[in-house]
């Protein structure tokens, strides 16, 4: 017994000390932190449980049934964030570049079918060189393993993926098919094919940086939902944003009480809206100021910012927003915002999140390289998503509602429970002067009747009243009562039920 207690030690030491201290030394300069301090940083102390510390890989080309590090390059298991249980697997760089082997896999696999059969969240923090280039095709077999396991808990439980170092190849497609992908500027890279071979195809050079980086992936590619300076910031905002999501599809939010009126009035509100219909303002501060204690944890900040989401708390529970932006392409919406919206609203709507959906939208955004990028195809999706969406569904119009964008945007006719308008609202197919200018063709060129023809179809249509008198929007409100109208509606839609027509799956125009 007291050899196997030593022996027990001894296995527990070198699975701790991963690749050695040069290795770790090595992670530390590159400004990295270790795949166990980045779990000590996620998870709440002493709740980790730490599974299969002692499986080691089954390879013997190459010399590498000389070189066996228990654990095999990947820490795994269970363990709570602000006291709820996760699920997580964080790849260690100093253990064969975190290489991802046939054991390693199995280990990943392990806690991915606990968390879906247990409903709690997964996250991988990802540190890898891809397949382990000594086993071949069995580590690629044990990436689609994976890959398989993302897809079957899509929707089910959520998925979020930190990337905290390379991740090439195959294997940026396990974090693409989760939820959420946060990666660390300056030491995290994501991308098909290496600098190398993109020389080698394309005749183009470019570095790791520039092909995959934090900064490429949140402003240009749209595929990295937030980055942080460091590991540490990651992982503690990692933390935070666990907080406002549920456990899995059978669960709602957690509820985090907030000392914030429900009746809180906002005058400034009031004044937000510019009396120029030309003029931009900062939909932001909307969302700051009807959130509880001004909070608002924002998604994608740097990508299509003509749409803004992200996660606020109303009395406590996790609301969905969505916003359109003035600031940005006067808030229209284009390929990029679409699609970005519209995952969004289905992340939320899987997850059992209400959505708040706060228009001021001239419109789809018109030309040719919208139409050939396929603008129809990608704006049907935020129809699409919107319309599918059984959560409870809010709306406030706070200015321009234009034309198909209208429609799309969580209007009353694609289910939206409670639909708002600011009295600044505008709702009508097109602005004035478009609309003048096709009806009134006869009179172009004659300035002073079109000008009396425009100011006529802004009295008349540039208003909610129209909508109103339709029942399409509930009530016109103030903008200082905001925040107790969209309280008072989610708290009226807590217990919405209502189901979709039976099918295998739907088909979003993908
Ligand atoms: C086995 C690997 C490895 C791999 C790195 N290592 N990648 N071992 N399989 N895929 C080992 C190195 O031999 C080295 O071991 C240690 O990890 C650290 O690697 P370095 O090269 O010294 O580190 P660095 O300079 O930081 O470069 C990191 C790297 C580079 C950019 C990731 O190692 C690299 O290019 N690796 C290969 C990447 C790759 O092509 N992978 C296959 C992708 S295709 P020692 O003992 O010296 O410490 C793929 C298919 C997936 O993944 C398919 C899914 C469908």
């Amino acid at each position: 017994m007291k050899k196997n207690l030593e022996e027990l030690e001894i296995r527990k030491q070198a699975a701790k000390l991963g690749g050695g201290k040069n290795r770790i030394e090595k992670q530390h300069a590159k400004g990295k932190l270790t795949a166990r301090e980045r779990i000590e940083i996620l998870i709440d102390e002493g709740t980790f449980e730490e599974l299969d510390m002692f499986v080691e890989h089954r390879a013997v080309d190459f010399g590498m049934e000389e070189q066996k590090i228990p654990g095999d390059g990947v820490v795994t298991g269970y363990g709570k964030i602000n006291g709820r249980l996760v699920y997580v697997f964080s790849q260690d760089f100093t253990v064969f570049g975190g290489s991802l082997s046939e054991a390693h896999a199995e280990k990943i696999c392990k806690v991915m079918d606990l968390a879906v059969q247990n409903g709690a969240p997964l996250i991988g923090l990802n540190d890898s060189g891809g397949a382990r280039i000594q086993e071949g095709v069995v580590s690629l077999g044990g990436y689609a393993e994976v890959f398989k396991r993302n897809v079957l808990a899509s929707g089910v439980v959520p998925q979020l993926s930190l990337v905290m170092g390379p991740c090439a190849g195959g294997a940026v497609y396990s974090p693409a098919m989760t939820d959420f992908i946060f990666m660390v500027e300056d030491s995290s890279y994501m991308f098909v094919t290496g600098p190398d071979v993109v020389k080698t195809v394309t005749h183009e050079e470019v570095s790791a940086e520039e092909l995959g980086g934090a900064s490429t992936h949140s402003k240009k590619s749209g595929v990295a939902d937030l980055t942080f300076e460091n590991d540490t910031e990651a992982l503690l905002m990692t933390r935070e944003f666990m907080s406002y999501l549920p456990q899995s599809n059978r669960e709602r939010p957690p509820l985090i009480a907030s000392k914030d009126p429900v009746d809180r009035q906002e005058k400034s509100l009031d004044t937000l809206v510019p009396q120029d219909p030309a003029k931009p303002y900062d939909i932001k501060e909307v969302i700051h100021k009807v959130a509880d204690e001004g909070e608002f944890f924002e998604i994608q900040p740097n990508y299509a910012q003509n749409i803004v989401i992200g996660f606020i708390r109303l009395d406590g529970s996790t609301i969905g927003v969505v916003g359109n932006q003035p600031m940005v392409l006067a808030g229209c919406l284009d390929i990029d915002s679409s699609i970005k919206g519209a995952r969004f609203v289905r992340f939320c709507d899987a997850f059992n999140i209400p959505l708040l959906t706060l228009v001021d939208v001239p419109g789809f955004m018109p030309g040719t390289s919208q139409e050939y990028g396929g603008i129809i195809k990608h704006g049907a999706k935020l129809l699409f998503a919107y319309a599918e969406a059984t959560v409870p569904k809010v709306t406030l119009i706070t200015r321009k509602a234009y034309g198909g964008a209208y429609d799309v945007m969580s209007s009353k006719h694609i289910r939206g429970d409670v639909n708002f308008a600011w009295p600044s609202a505008e709702i009508a197919v097109m602005g004035p002067k478009g609309a003048v200018e096709i009806i009134f063709r006869a009179d172009i060129g004659d300035e002073e009747k079109i000008e009396k023809r425009t100011e006529e179809y802004r009295d008349k249509f540039a208003n909610p009243f129209i909508a109103a008198s339709r029942g399409f929007i509930d009530d016109i409100v103030l903008p200082h009562q905001s925040r107790e109208k969209l309280c008072r509606s989610f708290e009226m839609l807590k217990d919405k039920e209502q189901d979709n027509p039976w099918r295998k799956h739907d088909n979003i125009p993908l």
